[in-house]
């Protein structure tokens, strides 16, 4: 069992000292818990195996599913991968220092145990003030997964990571909130074609607006068994699960409330919209009203966590409308419920989803 210190970063240029403290046991080979824009990363030298592995013991993480490794500038990319192809040049203009991952052919720096295996690496410039603080004092490329135990809803802020991580991590950094919510958006250059393999705050959209175009991995929306050919591993496995059992519902407002009126039982929740209140008369959380997706990418994993400290037994989360970050959003609510969505309306399926 590790001790772990928690550090705290308020005012970056006070702070300095609390940044070097995490640095330094970073590049001893420890593991800490940073902030990012997106989600707290759980951070190592993704060069050091050692340092590495421990991440995978930390999280209970399957070692078939790769990191992400994370860099503060654009030029130290060519030491991770063997070519940088002409694609990466616009998205990194627009989209860097920002929630995109790119996944690239894999140098000999990075060591097999950073990528699952794999010949490709999975790269990001994350845009957080402290991330950035810390990346560029520790020097060396940091590998960093969603600081949660595998499985569990990825963690917004340092008391999700003590929650999940506490005594089994060197240091839990707090930033204050992130401000995303959601894990970056993958997107692979490996592919005859770009290919979204997970949606984030950088759309499809957008992506679409920069490279023309791009496909969308059916490993977004659909189940991929266990022993598919998932493009992202990551995605074959449960994700975001809180205990309680989620039950994805697509359909108005009108239909979400009498659906629930219909089927509620004790311990049911409504994890809904704002504009779904008047319809509803069960316990419930909302996560931002339908319009808004930005906010429900904020709220999205705090309200999954939340229902578990309530201790819901079932909880029935009315779908977001599958566009822009959208997409983000019931990309995890999918696998929180296990791939289990109730149809109430005649709302068109979300891309790549089979008819
Ligand atoms: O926003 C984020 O991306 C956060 C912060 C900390 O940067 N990190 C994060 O890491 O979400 P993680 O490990 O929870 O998710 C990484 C995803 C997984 O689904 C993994 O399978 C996929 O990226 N991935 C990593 N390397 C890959 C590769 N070489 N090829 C395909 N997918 C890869
Ligand atoms: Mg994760």
């Amino acid at each position: 069992m590790k001790k772990t210190q928690l550090l705290r970063v308020t005012h970056l240029e006070q702070d300095r000292e609390t940044i070097d403290t995490a640095a330094r046991i970073l590049r001893q080979g420890g593991i800490v818990a940073i902030p990012t824009e997106t989600v707290y990363g759980l951070a190592a030298d993704a060069t050091n195996p050692q340092a590495v592995a421990e991440i995978f013991a930390a999280k209970g993480r399957p070692a078939d599913n790769p990191l992400i490794v994370h860099i503060p500038y654009l030029d130290q990319l060519k030491d991770l991968v063997t070519r940088i192809p002409p694609e990466v040049e616009p998205l990194a203009r627009r989209f860097w220092p920002g929630p995109l991952t790119l996944v690239l052919p894999k140098s000999d720096r990075v060591p097999l145990i950073t990528s699952g295996g794999l010949d490709t690496v999975a790269v990001r410039i994350p845009a957080h003030p402290v991330a950035r603080a810390v990346l560029d004092r520790a020097g060396v490329p940091l590998a960093a997964p969603s600081a949660n135990r595998s499985g569990s809803p990825s963690p917004t802020t340092a008391t999700h990571c003590q929650d999940d991580l506490w005594n089994r991590v060197d240091a839990i950094l707090d930033g204050g909130e992130c401000q995303v919510g959601v894990e970056s958006t993958v997107l692979s250059l490996c592919t005859p074609v770009p290919t979204l393999l997970r949606p984030g705050a950088v759309t499809l959209e957008q992506l679409q607006e920069v490279l023309g175009e791009v496909m969308v991995d059916p490993g977004v929306l659909q189940h991929l068994g266990d022993d598919a050919q998932a493009h992202s591993p990551g995605m074959k496995y449960t994700h975001y699960s809180p205990r309680a059992q989620v039950i994805l519902v697509r359909g108005d407002a009108e239909q979400y409330g009498e659906y629930l009126a219909r089927e509620q039982q004790d311990g049911d929740y409504a994890m809904c919209f704002e504009e779904d209140i008047p319809f509803l008369d069960l316990p419930l959380v909302s996560y931002g009203s339908r319009t808004d997706h930005l906010r429900q990418a904020h709220e999205l994993f705090d309200v999954l966590r939340m229902v578990d400290k309530l201790e819901a037994k079932r909880v029935f989360v009315h779908a977001p409308d599958p566009q822009g970050v959208g997409l983000a959003v019931y990309n995890r609510l999918i696998r929180a419920a296990g791939f289990l969505v109730v149809e109430l309306g005649t709302d068109p399926p979300p891309p790549g989803e089979p008819q």
